[in-house]
């Protein structure tokens, strides 16, 4: 038997690259950590290469890993989500005792999270399901971390926590988020818009190179120049980066990538989670399907030979355009954000979470993938209104919304007459003028349903609630469809 100091504070289980950078991350802080991973070679590969000069306590046996633990015992899970988890937990499980705590660092669906918390709970084992956030570099060296599950474990990990995290300003990126698959949930949400950053920034590439014939360095530098202003942030560097790469011939390596994009899932459940809850996530779910219509390529280059465009040629002031570029990019960044945060607010009335919405944009603000300048912007709007119906009624982004409209509009009419497909920035434009109109044509679409299926419809002149039934046709009865809601 191991005396206490010799035992580790945490275990990690599953040795691929973010498993193996967080064991490091927190060996450097001063942890001890032991490790275990289903192939012993990994372990032996990663305790001769990565960490040879620590203090890491490599495990071949699950049963011994468990025993190098210290009660209550912390075993972070770094594998893959889905099935794998609940195999693990299944094995641990009989080596653990009241109070142990099992987290699941894995892009895990919140549902699953969800089940295990609860059911864990019911062997007094203590459930985490952690959003991590910021790749092979955020693991190494400060991730965001989105914690959620059996709020129980949260006073015995929260040290750990906090100090592999990332830091702004002297704050870590990380907080407990809620209870049950809040963690994850908040995760997938993050993304979600991660998908939406992604698609937005590539939109205004495309502009700039197919639709205005910039050259690939004209357009690195106007990302470079956008990275000082408002839209400076991780992904934007990244761009601004990946622009200057070249090939043994001097090419663009950029310019030699298939335009396919894969995804591994979490945006696709954003989006369905946004079907579920009645949500217009319109930004995330163009994202998902951009990626969607870029995989069938076969198809797509047949329909170029056969389709017609019939759109002009871009002329008019280059300058001019790439500033509403920026304005279309900054405006429609501010809508996915604000539907992101609508998309929260229900999921907490819904699933009974209580979210800190200035808390999730400071675990937002460094390590992760949309880290940005734009995150303290939307911590500030929580600080001065807690209870902010919508981003979009804070007065900083309704300024900022004003600033950019005019040449967001500009943009989308450009590209929709040089044909150029941007269909994140104008379903994020089509979003605005919908939620900022008083009235919508759904009146009409009121009395198409009662029309053919006797839906029946409210009225403006009478109290919400009451519900009519015309016999438009004058051939169906008076019978209304029962009510019922999706
Ligand atoms: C992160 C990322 C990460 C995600 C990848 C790949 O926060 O570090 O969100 O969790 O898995 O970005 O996602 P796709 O393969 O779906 O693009």
């Amino acid at each position: 038997m191991k005396k206490a100091d010799q035992l580790a504070d945490i275990g990690v289980v599953g040795l691929a690259v973010m498993g193996q950078n967080l064991a490091l991350n927190m060996n450097d802080k001063g942890y001890k950590v032991a490790v275990y991973n289903r192939t012993a070679s990994k372990v032996d590969e990663f305790m001769r290469g990565p960490a040879q000069n620590s203090e890491i306590i490599a495990c071949y046996e699950l049963k011994n890993f468990i025993e190098t633990l210290q009660k209550p015992r912390r075993v972070m899970l770094m594998v893959k989500a889905g099935e794998v988890v609940d195999n693990f937990i299944q094995q641990l499980a009989p080596y653990l005792e009241q109070g142990d705590i099992i987290i699941d660092g894995g892009n895990s669906l919140f549902n699953d999270s969800d089940r295990r918390t609860q059911q864990l709970a019911k062997q007094g084992i203590l459930f985490v399901g952690s959003g991590v956030s910021g790749g092979e570099e955020g693991a190494r060296h400060g991730p965001s971390l989105m914690p959620g599950g059996n709020k129980a474990a949260w006073p015995a990990i929260q040290d750990i926590f906090q100090s592999i995290s990332a830091h702004v300003d002297g704050e870590p990126c990380c907080d407990w988020v809620g209870n049950g698959g809040a963690g994850h949930y908040v995760k997938m949400v993050h993304n979600g818009i991660e998908y939406g950053d992604m698609q937005l920034i590539c939109e205004a590439y495309q502009m700039m190179r197919e639709g205005m014939g910039l050259s690939g360095n004209e357009i690195q530098q106007v990302f470079a120049e956008w990275n000082e202003g408002v839209l400076d942030s991780y992904l934007i560097e990244i761009t601004r980066d990946i622009l200057s790469v070249k090939e043994a011939d001097g090419t663009l390596l950029i310019d030699h990538i298939l335009d396919t994009a894969g995804q591994k899932g979490t945006g696709k459940w954003t989006g369905m989670n946004a079907l579920d809850l009645g949500t217009p996530l319109t930004l995330i779910g163009e994202a998902v399907f951009a990626r969607c219509l870029s995989a069938l390529k076969d198809e797509r280059v047949t329909a170029s030979q056969v389709l017609p465009a019939e759109a002009a040629t871009f002329t008019g002031d280059k300058r001019e355009m790439i500033d509403a570029i920026r304005d279309a990019l900054y405006a429609s960044k501010i809508i996915s954000y604000a539907q992101g945060y609508m998309l929260m607010r229900e999921a907490a009335t819904t699933y009974g979470w209580e979210l800190n919405y200035g808390g999730i944009a400071m675990m937002w603000r460094g390590g992760c993938i949309i880290r940005s300048q734009f995150l303290s912007n939307i911590h500030d709007a929580f600080e001065r209104n807690p209870n902010l119906q919508n981003l979009l009624l804070d007065s900083f982004f309704i300024d900022a919304i004003t600033e950019a409209l005019p040449g967001w509009r500009k943009a989308v009419g450009k590209a929709i007459e040089i044909g150029v497909p941007v269909p994140t920035f104008s379903s994020a434009l089509s979003f605005y003028d919908g939620y900022r109109s008083k009235r919508l044509p759904a009146n009409l679409l009121q009395a198409q349903r009662d029309y053919f299926g006797a839906h029946t419809y409210e009225r403006l002149d009478k109290p919400r609630g009451k519900f009519f039934h015309t016999n438009w046709t004058g051939r169906g009865g008076d019978v209304s469809a029962s009510h019922y809601a999706v």
